[in-house]
């Protein structure tokens, strides 16, 4: 892997600044607002940011990343699609559970439902997130789905993959700023900064920050996950169809900075192959 170190930095980061926001919103809601129950009232309304930190938006980053871990390379395409999907199903899970808590709360106190911006954007999400895993189920885990519907959905994909997890994130900054403002409105008031809006502000940051490493580690080409069958294709019956994409930057390959260049761009056409027939 390119930039080994690097990858090491980044990835401990987003993992040490996710986990200090799972610590901080579950201090919030226990300490600050009252702990957690299924009641109807504010306890249970309290499971709707709990979940979707720790779940919606924390496992949804990690599914993302999931392909780029060295350490999982060893494991096959499909095994690792298995754990996409089925840490992109358990975040749908909490974002579920997590909006039946907020219905049932607002329903038990006469709340309306779906005034706020904030609703309007986290419903519209879950259900685009719903979406998402059922195309990326359909399309890359049933094995009858044409290889070149594969290649042709893979940008949708991951644009939609990404456009959500930004969306999501948005959305839990515009609630934690909505409560904010609901909890903190007589003595003493949002405005005048008590410690809960210290704190709490603290852990939008945080998912700021959490979402901009993610965002990183998903964007850097070299850090794809390479193809296990470079090699051995090569030499398979897609042999030369592979050898007519990759072969020139292959001859090209020498020592030094030229042959770096080189064999930048055969994983780059490598990783293009492997996303259209995986
Ligand atoms: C991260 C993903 C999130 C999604 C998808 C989401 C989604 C939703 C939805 C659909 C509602 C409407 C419920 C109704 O109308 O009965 C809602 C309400 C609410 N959410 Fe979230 N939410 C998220 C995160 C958060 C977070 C982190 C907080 C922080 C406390 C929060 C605070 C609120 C509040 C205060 C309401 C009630 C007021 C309103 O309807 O805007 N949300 N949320």
């Amino acid at each position: 892997m390119d930039n080994y170190k690097e990858f090491l930095l980044i990835l401990s980061s987003a993992g040490i600044v996710g986990f200090i926001a799972i610590v901080f919103v579950i201090r919030w809601v226990l300490y600050y607002q009252g702990g957690l129950a299924w009641d109807g009232k504010l306890a249970e309304f309290n499971w709707h940011p709990l979940l979707n930190i720790c779940g919606f938006i924390f496992l949804q980053g990690l599914a993302i990343i999931v392909y780029r871990l060295p350490w999982s390379w060893k494991y096959s395409k499909l095994t690792m699609k298995f754990l996409h999907a089925t840490l992109n199903l358990l975040a749908f899970i909490s974002a579920v559970v997590a909006t039946v808590a907020v219905f049932d709360f607002h329903n038990d106190a006469g709340i309306p439902n779906m005034y706020s911006l904030h609703s309007w954007l986290g419903l519209t999400a879950v259900l685009l997130y719903a979406l998402q895993l059922v195309l990326g189920v359909g399309v890359y885990l049933m094995p009858f789905t044409p290889v070149s519907w594969r290649a042709a959905f893979m940008p949708i994909h991951t644009y939609g993959g990404l456009l959500l997890f930004g969306s999501v994130l948005a959305t839990a900054l515009m609630g934690i700023t909505e409560k904010l403002i609901f909890s903190l409105s007589t003595d003493p008031k949002y405005k005048d900064l008590p410690p809960q809006a210290i704190f709490v502000n603290t852990l939008g940051v945080l998912l700021v920050i959490f979402g901009a490493l993610i965002f990183w580690i998903a964007t850097r080409q070299s850090w794809k996950r390479p193809t296990e069958q470079f090699l051995h294709t090569l030499h398979s019956e897609r042999g030369s169809e592979v050898e007519s994409k990759v072969g020139p930057a292959l001859s090209q390959l020498s020592d030094g900075a030229e042959g770096e260049e080189a064999l930048g761009e055969v994983r780059r056409r490598i990783n293009k192959i492997d996303d259209q027939v995986n």
